[in-house]
């Protein structure tokens, strides 16, 4: 159990300094269970505990771990250059939290974008050791054909890469569409893959990472979702494996 006043508790959750996060409380800007706290003094038991702060309730979380189902024209970068960073799609508090993608995906590539502030799952859920499996779908130029799977399923040549890289798994989904699973992570990787094996890339959208589909989340592009604890725990699951 961690107890915390409430400027604290404000500061850890991305409410601002906390200089300014004590202001917003004496400024009777807080209420917990309807009742306004105006006062530093307090500690609160933090499990569990929900607080209102501009007529919007908030759930202290240690961490925050997300799924954003991401637009197009959206870039994960820190310091986006051409167009908005996924971070504009999301409360601003989670900014103050450093809230981060985990791998990111390229501004023109759609769907689902794991975000957290929680450094350590960061780095397993992205770790190339883990193998962890990326399920993209992916529509090509030119039509799907058995050599190209068996091409993207054999492993192509990057010219960058010091060996072949190969799907995990790849099928047919109709005539332009291929779904197509990594285990690596690499720049580009499903766009060079494709290009390699004599197609080209022309739309591409992540559904799933390891056993946790974007479909279950019930997400329209844009919108996003905390994680809870069995979606978490199906992500743990494979990075341990
Ligand atoms: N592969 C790509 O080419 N782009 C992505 O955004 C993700 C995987």
């Amino acid at each position: 159990m961690s107890k915390l006043t409430l400027d604290r508790i404000l500061q850890s959750q991305g409410f601002g300094t906390r200089k300014y996060c004590r202001g917003l409380v004496e400024d009777g800007e807080v209420s917990i269970n309807g009742e306004v706290v105006d006062s530093i003094k307090t500690s609160f038991d933090t499990t569990d505990f929900e607080f209102t702060i501009f007529e919007e309730v908030w759930r202290y979380r240690e961490h925050v771990y997300i799924v954003l189902n991401k637009p197009a024209n959206f870039e994960c970068s820190r310091k986006p250059s051409h167009h908005p960073g996924v971070l504009t799609l999301l409360p601003e508090q989670f900014t103050w939290r450093d809230l981060q993608p985990v791998g990111r995906l390229d501004h023109d590539t759609t769907g689902m974008l794991l975000m957290s502030d929680d450094g350590p799952f960061i780095h397993a859920q992205s770790s190339p050791k883990r193998h962890i499996p990326k399920v993209y779908v992916a529509t090509t130029h030119d039509p799907v054909t058995p050599e190209l799977i068996a091409l993207l399923l054999g492993g192509v040549q990057l010219h960058d890469e010091p060996a072949p890289l190969a799907a995990q798994t790849c099928r047919m989904l109709g005539d332009h569409q291929i779904e197509i699973v990594l285990e690596q992570g690499k720049y580009h990787q499903v766009k060079r893959m494709l290009a390699a094996a004599g197609n080209h890339c022309s739309a591409l959208s992540r559904v799933a990472i390891g056993e946790l589909a974007l479909e279950s989340l019930g997400l329209e592009e844009g919108e996003w979702v905390y994680l809870d604890a069995a979606q978490l725990a199906l992500l743990r699951a494979v990075a341990d494996a």
